[in-house]
């Protein structure tokens, strides 16, 4: 029985989490912070997309710090309305270009669920990198639906997946 229990508790403790990264939604054409009509209608979608009854089982999310005078906030909003409806906080901890930081949350995570990262698209694959792949891909620069996948041990993104928001996809 106690060697059940032992097996039992590392095969639970080596489960690490599932990382998956967006990028934060569409930005207004008249370059003013924050998200467009179509960046807020996004953040409501991933509701759907990374919701309760989604098979994503996000346990924790993060964003790059908000400024206070209103600039990098895009990846927050994105998120905030997720994380409101799965009873969630979002780790606001690690600043725009802290990629060990985000590194080291990963890292330290012991919850239950996987992480979902909602950053800036040119940090995405710095982030990428940080946790461990030395090929990392390039987030297209006119896209904001893709959902990358990067599964223990972080060494590729395996699975780029259309987050599908009706009227917004490529
Ligand atoms: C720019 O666009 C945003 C979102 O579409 C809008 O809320 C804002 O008022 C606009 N700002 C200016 C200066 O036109
Ligand atoms: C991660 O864990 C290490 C060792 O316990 C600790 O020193 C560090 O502050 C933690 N980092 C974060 C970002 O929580
Ligand atoms: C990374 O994942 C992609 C997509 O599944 C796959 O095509 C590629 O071979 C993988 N690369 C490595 C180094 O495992």
């Amino acid at each position: 029985m106690q060697i059940l229990s032992l097996v039992l508790f590392a095969a639970l403790a080596s489960a690490d989490p599932i990382v998956y990264l967006i990028r934060h939604g569409e930005k207004p054409s008249n370059g003013s912070d924050g998200l467009s009509a179509q960046g807020l209608e996004r953040a409501q979608c991933l509701k759907n997309v990374f919701g309760p009854n989604s098979g994503y089982d996000i346990g924790y999310i993060m964003a790059e710090t908000p400024k206070s005078d209103g600039k990098r906030q895009r990846p927050y909003d994105t998120v905030e309305p997720l994380a409101e409806e799965l009873g969630l906080t979002v780790d606001t901890s690690c600043s725009k270009t802290d990629y060990s930081c985000v590194a080291d949350v990963v890292d330290n995570y012991s919850g239950s669920g996987n992480i979902l990262i909602c950053w800036e698209h040119k940090g995405l694959g710095e982030i990428v990198e940080e946790l461990g792949d030395d090929d990392a891909p390039t987030y297209p620069d006119d896209d904001y639906n893709w959902i990358w996948t990067d599964p223990s041990p972080y060494t590729n993104v395996t699975a780029w997946t259309n987050e599908d928001c009706p009227g917004l996809d490529v």
